[in-house]
């Protein structure tokens, strides 16, 4: 899950998606990071933890890291919050850039309609709830979506 800081959007839809494999019991690594480096180790901000607890996820823990171009290689899936972070990362990634495993996280809800999870951060507290409903929305569906391949792979072969 990526962002810009890795402090406002990314590190809630880290915590709702681990919140839903760890319900599904999936064995996923999910992880977040920002494209910028200006919070570097910084907790997530106030409002994202206090929307996060709301919901019973706690995401108290977390501390701000930078998208690093081996990401690229070292997951499956990169979802991005918006336009400016696919081009970001496309940028870092340099020759591991692998277009396949990059995509705006909403268009798991809307396909090819590329919206955006606003930048929460110069708005006040609605606006970290509106964000939270529409990452919540993306990580149901890229559960229902995944998760029955997994399953499927798990099957012994017959
Ligand atoms: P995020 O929000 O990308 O959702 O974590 C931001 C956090 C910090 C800054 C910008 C956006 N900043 O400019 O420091």
């Amino acid at each position: 899950m990526v962002c810009l800081g890795n402090i406002c959007r990314s590190p809630l839809a880290e915590g709702i998606m681990k919140d839903k494999t760890k319900q599904h019991n999936l064995n996923w690594q999910v992880e977040s990071v920002g494209t910028g480096n200006y919070n570097i180790g910084d907790p997530a901000h106030p409002l994202s933890q206090k929307v996060a607890k709301l919901h019973g996820v706690d995401i108290s823990r977390h501390r701000a890291r930078q998208y690093k171009k081996e990401d690229m290689l070292d997951f499956d899936k990169i979802y991005v919050m918006d336009r400016d972070n696919y081009n970001d990362v496309k940028k870092m990634s340099g020759d591991l850039w692998n277009a396949g495993k990059i995509d705006l996280l909403m268009n798991e809800v809307y396909p090819s309609e590329n919206l955006e999870v606003p930048d929460p951060w110069y708005s006040k507290e609605p606006a970290y709830h509106t964000v939270y409903k529409m990452m919540d929305e993306a990580c149901e569906s890229i559960i229902k979506k995944y998760a029955a391949t997994e399953r499927n792979t798990l099957l012994p072969h017959q």
